[in-house]
């Protein structure tokens, strides 16, 4: 249970939009927006940490992200590589543990280098698992996991009629992840941008007009308690689901 007495989400991302905005409203260059930004990325790792969010998934890097120009690209792969050098001892101190989703590979050297530091270093953390989603794209995740799949049934190894969504989702990056509970973009878009397609089938969306640098403690105190007073039915009626919490949690139920 969260404050107020609420459940609390176990899996909350986040796609940290409005750094660019943020920084040109100000007469500041867009790298400045994202520097900003992983102030807000040590205010919401801390903040979820502190409230008892056991996953969080930060949208740091999308593989559409290329595409920017390329010092843009660079600053954010530099400001990767700062926050892994300057937060690792406070992360593993805090219990948290650092996992990557997409494609690590993908990043410069230095960059890959310094976030599997990070990971290592980390490795031990138990009380939430913070993941930084990286050259990451929910369709292409979606996609390579059906490859190999197919390239398994191929081969023998895996029936086509057996495949479902457990085993699709073996094969993600997000494999060791719960579905996500609550998703927030900040920066006032209200899309998804192909974060976490298949994950986030019955989560609770949040759209904040607020700028990513803006984020403060209390934005995600507020969204986090927002989110616990709605109901999620995963496609059932009221009834079957009142139902269904009923009977899993009835002391008599015997197994059928
Ligand atoms: C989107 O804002 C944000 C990004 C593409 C990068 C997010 C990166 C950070 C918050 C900082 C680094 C991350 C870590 C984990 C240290 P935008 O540039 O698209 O903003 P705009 O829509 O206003 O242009």
């Amino acid at each position: 249970m969260g404050q107020n007495g609420h459940h609390l989400p176990k899996h909350v991302a986040i796609i940290m939009d409005g750094n660019g905005r943020w920084a040109s409203s100000r007469g500041l260059a867009r790298a400045e927006g994202h520097a900003e930004g992983a102030r807000a990325v040590r205010d919401a790792v801390e903040t979820a940490t502190r409230i008892g969010i056991p996953y969080l998934t930060l949208y740091a890097f999308s593989v559409a992200n290329w595409a920017r120009p390329r010092g843009e690209v660079e600053a954010l792969m530099r400001l990767l590589v700062e926050f892994a050098k300057s937060e690792r001892a406070e992360l593993r101190q805090n219990g948290i543990r650092v996992n990557v989703i997409g494609a690590l590979e993908d990043l410069p050297t230095v960059t890959r280098h310094a976030v599997e530091d990070l990971m290592a270093y980390t490795k031990d953390g138990d009380r939430m698992v913070l993941t930084l989603a990286l050259s990451y794209g929910g369709k292409k995740d979606i996609v390579e996991a059906a490859r190999t799949l197919a390239v398994k049934a191929r081969a023998g190894l895996v029936l086509p009629e057996e495949i479902d969504e457990r085993s699709l989702q073996l094969h993600m990056t997000t494999h060791s992840l719960p579905d996500v509970d609550l998703l927030i973009r900040t920066g006032g878009e209200t899309r998804v941008s192909d974060f976490l397609l298949f994950e986030s089938a019955y989560a609770e969306l949040l759209f904040l007009p607020i700028m990513w640098p803006d984020f403060r403690p209390e934005t995600l105190v507020q969204a986090v308690d927002h989110s616990g007073k709605k109901e999620r039915r995963f496609g059932l009626t009221p009834e079957q689901l009142a139902k269904k919490n009923l009977q899993a949690f009835d002391p008599f139920d015997q197994p059928s």
